[in-house]
């Protein structure tokens, strides 16, 4: 079987990475890199492709069979667009879009012309996401009730030296908190409603640093977020995941789930549950399961998923409904924050 042919739009921080990736995979290689900063000669040099600083010209002739957009969020619609009208499939980078409407425009206009779009949340290929969604899925702990999750770290001081991160947009919820509602929504269900307390007290800017979230689920499950980004703790899927080494690593737990028969918490993936469901109680002993999978990385499954994908072997595990559905429950974080009442989502 040929090799699929990927072009890299957007070569910054996370397009370098899925370069790195591209050229480790035997399914799929580098054609084409698109960026308008002159600076990327080298690495275009050095991977031996085209470098374009226009799309259309990189997407006609180089013609891929794929494109990994990991452009600014703010042109994700307009490269994606590019890619949908010229049969090319897109891998758009989380978040799918900067604002809803451009998102719904995307997921329309892909209907329309039948070219499938896969939404970059990679978490959902981590083994450890996809053993607990079998787990949950799988009725290991019965019928969900709720989730309670913890993501809260220090970022330093000179993070926010960017000006952007300080205003309106940049901060936590949307940059960071976005993965771990993906999650949520892939492994509890749909999100119904939101209710937020957020506070810039602690860094003093115009944007949030931390959060206390309540969430509905269909079916009654409940769940709570405590979100901060100025608070030192190991408690986030950052520090206890290790998935990225550039951040310190930290044995235990970031979330915990809750079901009618037992519970899990992750990413340790220890199940407690009463060795019969006849005798259960909070006077009886509850047994301890591991459930560890065999690590892997996610960002290498994501690659090969899309391969697969391009050759319409597979559905998208995140479409671009998906990825819509995700930045909404999202950007509801902030509504309810700022308006200091629940904000119900719209039903699927
Ligand atoms: N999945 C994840 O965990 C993750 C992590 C980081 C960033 N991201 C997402 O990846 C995207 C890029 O983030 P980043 O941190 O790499 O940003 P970045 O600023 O490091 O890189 C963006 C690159 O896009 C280039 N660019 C600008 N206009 C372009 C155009 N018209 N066509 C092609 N390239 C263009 C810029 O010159 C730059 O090189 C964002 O959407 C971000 O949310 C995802």
């Amino acid at each position: 079987m040929s090799k699929l042919r990927i072009a890299i739009l957007g070569a910054g921080t996370m397009g370098r990475r899925h370069i790195d990736y591209v050229n480790a995979s035997g399914e799929c290689q580098l054609v084409a890199i698109c960026d308008p900063d002159s600076g990327i000669a080298g690495l275009a040099a050095k991977n031996e492709v085209p470098l374009f600083h226009d799309e259309f010209e990189a997407l006609d002739l180089a013609a891929p069979d794929g494109a990994i957009i990991a452009a600014p969020t703010i042109l994700h619609e307009e490269l994606a667009l590019a890619c949908i009208r010229r049969g090319i499939v897109p891998l758009v980078e989380k978040p799918i879009t900067a604002a809803l409407d451009e998102g719904q425009r995307l997921v329309d206009d892909a209907a329309a012309s039948g070219v499938p779009v896969l939404v970059g949340h990679h978490r959902r290929y981590h083994p450890r996401i996809q053993r607990l969604w079998k787990l949950v899925k799988g009725g290991a702990i019965g019928s969900l009730i709720g989730v309670s999750l913890l993501w809260a770290v220090k970022k330093p001081d000179e993070y926010y030296d960017i000006v952007w991160r300080t205003r309106a947009g940049g901060g936590p919820v949307l940059t960071n908190l976005i993965h771990e509602i993906d999650t949520l929504r892939y492994i509890c269900g749909e999100i119904t409603s939101v209710y937020a307390a957020t506070s810039s007290a602690t860094r003093g800017f115009e944007v949030e640093d931390s959060a206390a979230i309540t969430l509905n689920f269909t079916g009654g499950v409940v769940g709570s977020i405590f979100l901060s980004d100025a608070a030192p703790s190991p408690w986030s899927y950052e520090l206890t995941m290790f998935e990225n080494p550039s951040y310190a690593h930290v044995e235990g737990n970031c979330a915990f789930f809750f079901g009618t028969e037992g519970s899990i918490a992750f990413p340790t993936m220890e199940l407690w549950r009463y060795p019969s469901a006849d005798n259960a109680g909070w006077e009886q002993p509850l047994e301890q399961e591991r459930h560890e999978p065999a690590d892997a990385d996610p960002l290498a499954a994501q690659l090969a998923h899309f391969c697969r994908v391009i050759r319409r072997e597979e559905p998208p595990l995140v479409s671009g409904e998906e990825g819509l559905r995700t930045l909404a429950a999202t950007q509801a974080v902030l509504t309810s924050g700022s308006k200091g009442k629940p904000f119900e989502l719209q039903a699927a």
